[in-house]
């Protein structure tokens, strides 16, 4: 039996979670990465303000299907009242949780006084959680944040217990400050420190790419649950990995056949969720191509190819010949052995 962690009333099993990623995490790539065992999801981010004045985008961005649930709608804003009445709003969509982001480092973002810039007023960020809290009723309120503003500012402890005292009901942890963006390494300590810290569940974030670093993220921390962001770009299968673990079944890598099936199954979809023609869909699919063929021999080369990608056609192509170039190699370093 897998364990399960409580997050006001959801249930969600303690494998591993697939992380918010803005221009990522789409609708097609949570679909995938459920498909493959992702216990708990988070949409991209979506502007509090923007959905006041009700951007057209808010639809394609709150949706929440079943497939996809259990499942957080997450809102970034700096206002109070902005933030309760998008909620008022994104309750219509029934999330199972709402998740405020207080950790996006981008100058957009951060400008404005949202994102990652709550982290220097938390009275402020206590304010719009229990703005949050207040508007949203039965639905669970989380938020999520980094260690600091930047080194000279870790302050993730004392900025976690003022919003357990705002009422959220979990909180998720990415171990970089605002300065480090994405680069160094994340910091499973603080993760440790604002778990002991607080009575709520802590999910954790960074740096989780396979079921190892998975096991260390929940044995370093304590958390409640673990979040993969960037491990599962063309990588779903990251979250068969760790939730065969969890189930005490065995595991088996795919093959690069059944990464290029997966990747093909992928575009399909992206194609027939757009609204624009093939080709500017594939505008779309040609990252997530691209990262389906890391790791594997010759991938630099058919990375650049998968740029230039436009229809499904051409995709099935590269496939077939990326998979011809992996059986190529395989005999190369059978009869290598072999002498
Ligand atoms: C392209 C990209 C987009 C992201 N968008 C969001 C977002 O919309 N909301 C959020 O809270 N975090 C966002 N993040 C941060 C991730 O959720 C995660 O915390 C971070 O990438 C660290 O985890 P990882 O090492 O597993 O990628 C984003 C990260 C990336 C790489």
């Amino acid at each position: 039996m897998i364990d399960t962690v409580n997050i006001g009333g959801v249930s969600l099993k303690k494998t591993a979670a697939l992380a918010p990623m803005a221009g990522v995490a789409d609708y097609a790539y949570r679909i995938m990465c459920r498909e493959f065992g992702a216990s708990y999801m988070v949409s991209e981010m979506v502007s509090a303000k923007g959905i006041c004045y009700s951007d057209r985008k808010t639809a394609e961005l709150c949706t929440v299907t079943d497939g996809e649930r259990p499942m957080a709608v997450q809102l970034f804003g700096s206002e109070p009242d902005f933030m309760a009445k998008a909620v008022e709003i994104v309750l219509q969509y029934e999330p199972d949780i709402i998740d405020i982001n207080m950790g996006c480092p981008v100058p957009k973002v951060v400008n404005t006084g949202a994102g990652s810039a709550l982290m220097k007023d938390t009275d402020l960020a206590a304010s719009i959680t229990e703005a949050a809290v207040k508007a949203a009723g039965k639905t669970p309120v989380t938020v999520k944040f980094r260690s600091g503003w930047n080194a000279d500012s870790v302050n993730a402890v004392k900025f976690a217990k003022a919003l357990e005292n705002a009422g959220a009901a979990a909180l998720t942890v990415h171990g970089r400050t605002r300065d480090q963006f994405y680069s160094g390494i994340s910091d499973s300590g603080i993760i440790k420190a604002v778990k002991e810290a607080v009575n709520i569940p802590v999910i954790g974030s960074g740096d989780v790419t396979d079921l190892a670093s998975c096991l260390k993220m929940y044995e370093e921390t304590g958390c409640d649950l673990v979040m993969i962001g960037r491990g599962s770009y063309g990588n779903p299968f990251v979250f068969r990995e760790i939730d065969s673990w969890f189930s005490g079944k065995p595991y088996t890598p795919p093959t690069v056949e059944e990464k290029m099936e997966v990747m093909l199954r992928h575009i399909r979809l992206i194609i027939s969720l757009s609204e624009k023609s093939e080709e500017m869909a594939m505008h779309e699919a040609r990252k997530h191509a691209a990262w389906y063929m890391n790791g594997c021999y010759g991938s630099a080369k058919f990375r650049g190819r998968c740029y230039q990608l436009s229809s499904y056609e051409e995709a099935v192509s590269l496939s077939e010949e990326f998979i011809e170039l992996q059986r190529w190699h395989s005999a190369q370093k059978n009869k290598q052995n072999f002498v």
